[in-house]
């Protein structure tokens, strides 16, 4: 891709975050969801991009905004796809909790796993940790072998993990293995990217989540050259039926960062409400700040843009 369009899109996730922020604490989930998406979408159009959106809000019939398949941008070159969650931890963000972020990720065309909306199993590690992770091993090896490659005791990693009862026999496991836990209600990809970045306090992410957020930590991971590892668990036939229809063949294959997300990969999140990763939006008089990170896999570069916005500049926010 010629342009660098990483300061585009974290204008997209900056709005996409400053409209849902009025909905923080006001405990109506869809309110807050729609208010990002409809920002995302409009600041989506504004970029000189050819996008179609294949991790999106839904299909075409159940998601009035940037449902899968949806055109997006100005309609110029370059052909991308596009993986967005205008916003990441909608019960989080409705309960006024830590943790909601909005987030996008842009490949060329045909770059991103096309995952339905099921669930999938993850591992994810920042760099000083890659290739010690292994999805078929057990969580004490996997505990064991990150600590090695971070020289550090399994006493001394932080594990996330979502509080599901599906991962009670895993959370004993890890707190065996020596290791602490820090359990979340929801939003489960900016701690896959908090495990990436020194001095965050995560250095793993496991259990199972939504597929789509899997696709957009990987693309997350790709730019950190952190690691991961992503397998699609299928609770029903008809979920078989939409991964063949999606072009998934192989039920039990491992996909790493590179596999989920190819080619020249850009990610921005911005906070929606604090976290381990982002600090969330913060109202001065006349405005609020925004904590962005936006990063580009073939430059490797991570940027951590803080914003100011000024309302009088910025009408509907
Ligand atoms: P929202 O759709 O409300 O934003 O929730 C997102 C999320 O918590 C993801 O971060 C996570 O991967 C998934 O839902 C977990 O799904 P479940 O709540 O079914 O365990």
């Amino acid at each position: 891709m010629d342009r660098n369009l990483a300061l585009e899109l974290a204008r997209v996730t900056e709005a996409a975050a400053l409209a849902c922020a009025r909905w923080v604490g006001k405990g109506d989930k869809m309110a807050a969801d729609e208010a990002a998406t409809n920002a995302m979408r409009r600041t989506l159009g504004a970029m000189q991009i050819s996008g179609t959106v294949v991790i999106g809000e839904g299909e075409m019939d159940e998601a009035p905004m940037l449902y899968i398949g949806e055109k997006v941008g100005s309609g110029d070159s370059p052909e991308v796809d596009i993986a967005v969650d205008p916003l990441e931890g909608t019960s989080i963000c409705a309960k006024g909790m830590n943790g909601a972020i909005a987030t996008i990720a842009l490949a060329p065309r045909g770059g991103f796993l096309h995952a339905p909306d099921m669930y999938m199993e993850k591992i994810a590690v920042g760099p000083s940790a890659k290739g010690a992770i292994d999805i078929n091993a057990s969580p004490t090896e996997n505990v064991k072998r990150v600590a090695e490659a971070k020289g550090c005791r399994p006493e001394d990693l932080t594990v996330v993990l979502l509080d599901r009862p599906r991962h009670d026999k895993i959370v004993h496991e890890i707190r065996k293995a020596g290791a602490r836990i820090h359990l979340i209600t929801d939003g489960d990809v900016a701690p896959a990217i908090a495990a990436a970045v020194d001095g965050s306090g995560v250095d793993m992410l496991m259990g199972i989540g939504g597929a789509p957020e899997g696709v957009l930590a990987a693309a997350a991971l790709k730019c950190m050259d952190g690691d991961m590892q992503g397998r699609l668990v299928f609770m029903t036939n008809e979920e078989r039926d939409r991964s063949k229809k999606m072009g998934i063949d192989d039920f039990d294959r491992v996909y790493n960062a590179g596999d989920m997300a190819q080619g020249d990969v850009f990610f921005a999140a911005t906070g929606v409400t604090n976290g381990d990763l982002l600090k969330g939006v913060r109202y001065f008089a006349g405005g609020a700040e925004t904590h962005t990170i936006v990063m580009r896999s073939k430059s490797r570069t991570v940027r951590f843009i803080e914003s100011q916005h000024y309302f009088d500049s910025k009408p509907g926010f």
